[in-house]
């Protein structure tokens, strides 16, 4: 049983705090991330706070193998670095395939005055891909640091997908962030789609039981390219939507929900499920709710209306940072867990 968790809209939906509330849930015996260090996913557990880049979000619970995809980029001191934060040692694996980013990547990132007009977060993964492409890039079994975490990712998937076990492909960034679907070149340097997250892994489409998209309760974006009904800085004080960026620090454009980029989102992401997150930023009084009848009405008429619209169950709603606070409707409206 796989399932995919990806972003609908400009990446910072929300994907970390979903993929870590289904590891933690139970019913999976794997995650593998893809993408790289330029993603940042919050972790919100237990009073605690992860800031992750590459270690999957579903790390949470003990009994989850963790993996790092083969079309993914690493970062060797991140890397090492999440591994100790998360203290995951003995469960975590990096594909011999990984591709490696190198300090010198960051550099020529830093230089490029294209990246600068795309306000790119330089973190040398456009660099390293593009060396990657032109089959340069270094790749993690080459780098001694990382030895002992090296596997044959896709292999180690694709047993446990034929045993009949739970995986959850972790996406990054947002549809609209994507290399092929995005609003280029104002993206990233890969394809964020379910299908390339997939590709990414080596799972076929056909391996996969769910693709959950997700969807912050508005739009976000960080660095330039088109954001229509993009507020001002004083609306987005005034309604308390100040976001900050997870790895740059920057500040986030903001734009209400855009229902035209969730639907063509949904569809080419092929969703069974929509996960909507941070409802509370919308409707303060659905702050922490874990039960879809204690929501505020407005709320619940928000999220039946996109629901409507989209045609496509939303079964996980995010009430706060903790993973705890959500609301699992994945029972009620038929979904097996
Ligand atoms: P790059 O992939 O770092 O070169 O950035 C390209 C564009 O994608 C820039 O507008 C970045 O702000 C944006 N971007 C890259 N990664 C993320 C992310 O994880 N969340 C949100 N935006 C991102
Ligand atoms: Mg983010």
């Amino acid at each position: 049983m796989v399932t995919v968790v990806c972003g609908g809209f400009f990446g910072d939906e929300g994907k970390g705090k979903v993929a870590g509330y289904l590891g933690l849930r139970g019913g999976y015996a794997a995650a593998i991330r893809t993408g790289s260090v330029n993603a940042g996913h919050t972790v919100v557990y237990g009073g605690r706070i992860w800031r992750l880049r590459i270690v999957p979000s579903a790390f949470v619970r003990r009994g989850v193998r963790l993996y790092i995809a083969r079309g993914s980029l690493v970062k060797v001191d991140i890397l090492l670095n999440e591994i100790s934060e998360t203290v995951v040692f003995d469960r975590i694996c990096v594909d011999r395939y990984a591709g490696v980013i190198e300090e010198r990547h960051v550099e020529a990132e830093k230089r490029d005055s294209v990246l600068k007009g795309i306000g790119s977060t330089f973190q040398g993964v456009g660099a390293a891909m593009a060396e990657r492409v032109l089959r340069r890039l270094r790749l993690a079994w080459e780098f001694r640091e990382l030895e002992r975490f090296l596997c044959d990712s896709t292999w180690e998937i694709l047993d446990m997908v034929d045993k009949g076990l739970g995986v959850i492909v972790e996406g990054t960034q947002g549809l609209y962030l994507s290399l092929y679907h995005g609003t280029y070149p104002y993206v990233t340097s890969r394809d964020v789609s379910a299908s390339g997250i997939l590709s990414e892994v080596g799972l076929g489409p056909k391996h996969v039981s769910d693709v959950i998209v997700v969807f912050k309760s508005y739009v976000t974006r960080v660095g330039e390219g088109p954001l229509e009904g993009e507020l001002g800085r004083e609306e987005i004080e005034r309604l308390g939507l100040v976001e900050r960026g997870t790895v740059t620090g920057r500040l986030r454009r903001v734009a209400p929900f855009n229902m035209e980029l969730a639907k063509r989102a949904v569809r080419i992401n092929s969703a069974t499920q929509v996960a909507i997150t941070k409802i509370d930023a919308l409707f303060r009084e659905a702050r922490g709710v874990r039960e879809w009848d204690k929501l505020p009405i407005n709320a619940k008429r928000f999220i039946e209306s996109i629901e409507e619209y989209l045609g496509v169950p939303i079964t996980l709603i995010s009430t706060g940072e903790d993973l705890e606070d959500m609301i699992d409707l994945r029972r009620d409206k038929g979904i097996s867990i």
